[in-house]
């Protein structure tokens, strides 16, 4: 696979484009009739920012939460405790529509996303709609200048997704995010629904699209390769909560978390929905709803010490970014684990 490599724009310093402060998700789970319902926390306790320029790439396992993180961050699901902020104002208070006009999803499945009745000039004109636009002349140039950039021929304005190519169908759903010019766009798995042969082609216009259009990406990706060229920041994500925050550079070359050693290390898949494999971890991903006390990543980590399994690590600043292990805290690292 071949990738356009990323120009890495520098973190401006300026306020954050979108944060998450201390930001829980809790789902009550139903275990059966007689057994009543148990709460399963998503997300827990992140705090994320995101700025002008960057492109913050998130990684960890599947079910490690980072669809949930992502669907609070553009105000489609309610926090259950902390804040996420846009442009510096509480999302809790910002009207769907100004929302939408900062920020804007691509999802994994363009087949599932795409409304299957509408066509793809209505679909990708939806956006236009939504924020009050009513002249469908407009509508109509605008669609197919959006519509050649994301590279489709403009005589496909009134066909349905049904007629499309799973490569097209992603390029509609780009389009429809772009429309309004957001600052912003969520990419999670953007390119793990599609045929390998058409993923770099996606994954090149992302690129070209950042750069044409000054956005700012959150890239949620299994595929490690992807966020090595594409991403200027990394984000790690282990059971609900992020482990470890570096630049793309040094992530890669020396990355601190051992939960993040072992994703470097492990074979990829392109399988979508499995998330990234941790093949030679021994222990099993846990069961979220029983969480391992202290570092939750203890009875899978090679290096735990006595304390990983009773004392949650706390989060240590680094050069760029931080790391929340214990052979980091700053403290002496006196037996071994057995
Ligand atoms: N609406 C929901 N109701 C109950 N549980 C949910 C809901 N959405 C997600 N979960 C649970 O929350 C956890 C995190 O799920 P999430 O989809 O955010 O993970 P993910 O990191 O995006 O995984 P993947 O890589 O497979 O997409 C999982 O245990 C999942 O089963
Ligand atoms: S805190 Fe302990 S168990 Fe967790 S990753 Fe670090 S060394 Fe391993
Ligand atoms: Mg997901």
């Amino acid at each position: 696979m071949r990738f356009a490599p990323a120009p890495s724009p520098q973190a401006t310093g300026e306020l954050a484009l979108l944060e998450a402060r201390d930001v829980s998700r809790v789902f009550r789970i139903g275990l059966g009739l007689l057994r009543g319902k148990r709460a399963l926390r998503a997300v827990d306790g992140v705090s994320l920012a995101v700025r002008s320029g960057e492109v913050l790439a998130l990684v960890g396992e599947s079910g490690c939460g980072k669809t949930t993180l992502a669907r609070m961050l553009l105000g489609l699901l309610p926090p259950s405790t902390g804040e996420v902020r846009i442009d510096g104002r509480p999302v809790g208070v910002l009207p769907r529509r100004e929302i939408a006009a900062l920020i804007q999803p691509v999802f994994q499945d363009p087949y599932a996303s795409l409304n299957p009745r509408k066509s793809i000039g209505s679909i990708i004109a939806l956006p236009l709609r939504v924020q009050g636009m009513s002249r469908s002349d407009t509508w109509r140039r605008k669609v197919e200048e959006m519509m050649e950039r994301v590279g489709l021929a403009r005589d496909l304005y009134d066909n349905y997704p049904s007629q499309l190519s799973g490569g097209q169908r992603q390029r509609v759903a780009i389009a429809r995010a772009l429309i309004n010019h957001p600052r912003m766009v969520i990419c999670d798995e953007p390119t793990s629904a599609l045929d390998v042969s058409v993923q770099s082609q996606i994954l090149n216009l992302l690129q070209d699209l950042r750069r044409d259009l000054g956005l700012t990406y959150l890239l949620i990706s299994h595929n490690l390769a992807v966020v090595e060229h594409m991403a200027t920041r990394v984000a790690v994500m282990y059971l609900g909560r992020i482990v470890e925050e570096a630049e793309t550079e040094s992530f890669f070359r020396a990355p601190l978390h051992p939960y993040s050693a072992a994703l470097l290390g492990s074979v990829l898949t392109p399988e979508p929905g499995l998330g990234v494999p941790a093949a030679e971890l021994g222990a099993a991903f846990p069961d979220p709803l029983n969480p391992p006390a202290g570092c939750r990543f203890h009875p899978r980590c090679g290096r735990a010490l006595v304390r990983c399994t009773t004392v949650v690590p706390p989060s240590v600043a680094t050069a760029d970014g931080f790391v929340a292990c214990h052979l980091h805290d700053g403290q002496e690292h006196p037996a071994q684990q057995g």
